[in-house]
Formats: structure tokens, sequence, C-alpha cells
């Protein structure tokens, strides 16, 4: 169980480690947490202009979620932790992206960790979770919409897909999670005033 407790502290600290704030000081760009949306993730990056810097906060922000489950494959082969040890640090590592202890526990919202997550415990889910946020996104361009859609979804995949009860249960949790820090943007929506990105002329 020793190893167990370690191997989640290491995942929630991996997910601690918010990638929208790292990448924004090292552009120069002012902190996510206080213009646009306020939420320090990639699409509030991205309403500063820099699409590069936009780029890296998703790709830091899913690569952290990959880094903890192959993390715990690793550990569960190293140290014979059960089956379900996965599960767990990707429930941990999330958790760190919505509450990091290195930001005052003020995190994201845990769609590109999310996506990082579910890509590594299973390429088919994250997949079709990515296909219908892409999708989602060409026909609405607003970014919120596109990850409450696939968030929704991901549940659904997961049981078609995989079936397996800690699988599903862990779509139920994290989608769960995802739909509740988006409560302001669905009251954005609701109102009809949620953020649009213009289309590319
Ligand atoms: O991934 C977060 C996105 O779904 C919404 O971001 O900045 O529009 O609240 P934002």
């Amino acid at each position: 169980m020793t190893e167990l407790a370690l191997l989640l502290i290491a995942a929630y600290l991996i997910g601690s480690i918010s990638f929208a704030i790292v990448i924004s000081r090292l552009y120069g760009l002012p902190d996510p947490r206080g213009h646009g949306s306020g939420n320090p993730g990639a699409t509030n990056v991205l309403r500063t202009g820099r699409k590069s810097a936009a780029a890296l906060t998703l790709l830091g922000d899913a690569l952290k979620g990959v880094a903890a489950v192959l993390l715990a494959r690793w550990a569960s082969e190293a140290w014979g932790l059960p089956g379900y040890a996965p599960y767990l640090a990707a429930l941990a590592v999330f958790l760190g992206h919505l509450f990091p202890v290195f930001f005052g526990f003020q995190g994201g919202k845990g769609v590109a960790t999310a996506l990082g997550v579910l890509l590594a415990l299973n390429l088919g889910v994250g997949l079709a979770c990515a296909a219908t946020w892409l999708l989602m996104f060409a026909l609405t361009r607003v970014s919120s919409l596109s990850a409450l859609v696939a968030a929704a979804l991901a549940p659904l995949y997961g049981y078609w897909l995989v079936g397996g009860a800690a699988e599903t249960a862990l779509l139920v949790v994290l989608s769960a999670m995802v739909l509740a820090r988006h409560h302001g943007n669905i009251r954005r929506l609701i109102r009809g005033e949620e953020a649009v990105f213009k289309k590319r002329s």
C-alpha cells in the first residue's frame, strides 16, 4: 500500500504542474487566471493570440495525463500493484490539474489532462473523444461546448469500446468533474454569451 500511495502522490504532483501558467510565464504572456475566462487552460492561452503557447499548453497538460498512466503501468509491474492502479493514478493526475498544490489549488477544467489519460488508458476511447471535440469545434467554434459534448459522450465510448466496470466508472467520474468545472461556461452557453472563436479567414 505504501507503493500505491507513493504512486498516487507522484501522479497528483505531476498533475499539479499547470502548463498554462508555466508556458504563459515563459512567453511573457499575462497570467491566464487574470484574463479572458480566467481559466488556466489551452483555450484561454489561445485568447492571447499566441497559438504556439496554446499548443504547448495543450500538449503539456495532455502529456502529464499520459505520463501518470505510463508511470502507473511501470509501477504496477515493478511493485506488483493491483490492476486498478493506473485508474487511480489517472484520477490523481486529473485531480492535481484541477486542484494544483503548486498554484493555490486553483487549477483548470481538466479537458486536456482527461484526454491524455484516456489516450493512454485506451487509445480508441481517447481518439473518439478527441474526434468528438474536433467535430463539435468545427461546427460551433466554441471550445467549452465541444468539451462538454466530448465529456458527456466519454462514458458511452468507454462502455462500447472497453466495457469494463472500472473503466466505465472512471469515465463517469472524470466526465462528471469536467462538466461540473464548466458550470460557468454552461451558464454563459444558456445565456448565449459564451465566447466563440472566429473562423480563420
Ligand atoms: O478546456 C477548457 C475549455 O473547455 C473552456 O475554456 O477558457 O473557455 O473557459 P474557457
